[in-house]
């Protein structure tokens, strides 16, 4: 049986993946960001999961105003890394993992959460950036991610977009799917975005450190009460991109004590301000 080892969740900001790949990690703005990434990717070194099954969102790279699925699961064999219009970052396709990805489709569907089911897709910013943080950059002569990756793409860019209840019950869902697979996997589910940043209008630059920290309070010890919280008060405590936190609730619903397990230890914390216009967080939870 496949199981569910641990969550992370962390911010996606592009400026962070052109950072590394122009080599400026070391410089002063970006130094104290890195550092706070130091402790996990020896935690991911030291704990490689077989699968990691990757909640993002696509920001108008493979989905545009033409097709706008709320949850997308990555069913292929591979994903390339988009041109977001530099160019593709210079970062290795993701291997999917379809036989896995499939049975979560097949079981999330039946226990009701309609998925839209993407045989071909490219991945952003929402999905590479947190790879280089948690992985650092694969290098040598055979460049390549540690592990397959499923991506599952949410909507929150186009109105309307999913609340932080619904995330929560299908974040239970997939626990429910992952758990029925028949292969002894040790698998990891992401959250990632957020944390407040707003990019456009008359609050452009709004970042909101007390909301940010009350989120992660909450998130780890009271994930239930924070799922409850409707999205408006994101737009207006986050700005109108912190509306990417929701997708932390997907990966947060799937942990065991949500479902009547022990609670999980927090390996890790950290939150810093500013990366480009947003403000970072990350966590790192594992089941016990
Ligand atoms: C920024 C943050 C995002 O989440 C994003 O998708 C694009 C830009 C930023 O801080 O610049
Ligand atoms: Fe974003």
């Amino acid at each position: 049986m496949a199981r569910i080892t641990a969550s992370v969740y962390t911010s996606h900001v592009p400026a962070i993946g052109a950072a590394l790949d122009l080599g400026k990690s070391q410089e002063p703005y970006w130094q104290p960001l890195f550092k706070g990434y130091e402790p996990s990717k020896q935690w991911m070194a030291d704990n490689t999961p077989d699968v990691i099954f990757l909640v993002y969102n696509d920001h108008a790279t493979a989905f545009s105003l033409e097709m706008i699925p709320t949850f997308a699961i990555g069913t292929a064999a591979s994903f390339t890394p988009a041109d977001e219009g530099w160019g593709p970052r210079p970062v290795p396709q993701v291997i999917g993992h379809p036989e896995l990805a499939a049975h979560i489709a097949q079981s999330v569907i039946q226990d009701d959460f309609d998925l839209t089911i993407v045989n071909k897709m490219d991945v952003d910013h929402g999905l590479t950036v947190p790879m280089s943080l948690m992985f650092g950059q694969p290098g040598g002569p055979n460049p390549a991610w540690p592990c397959p990756v499923i991506p599952f793409a949410v909507n929150v860019v186009q109105y309307p977009v999913p609340s932080g209840k619904r995330c929560f019950m299908l974040g239970q869902a997939i626990r429910r799917a992952i758990e029925s697979f028949d292969q002894p996997l040790k698998v990891q589910i992401w959250g990632t975005g957020g944390m407040s940043h707003q990019l456009q209008g008359p609050r452009a630059g709004l970042i909101n450190q007390p909301f940010d920290n009350a989120f992660l309070d909450r998130l780890i010890a009271d994930p239930a009460g924070q799922a409850a919280v409707p999205h408006i008060d994101y737009v207006r405590e986050a700005g109108s991109e912190g509306i990417e936190l929701v997708m932390w609730l997907i990966a947060r619903g799937a942990m065991a004590d949500v479902a009547g397990g022990p609670a999980p230890t927090v390996r890790h914390r950290f939150y810093h301000v500013p990366a480009s216009n947003t403000a970072v967080g990350h966590l790192i939870l594992e089941n016990n």
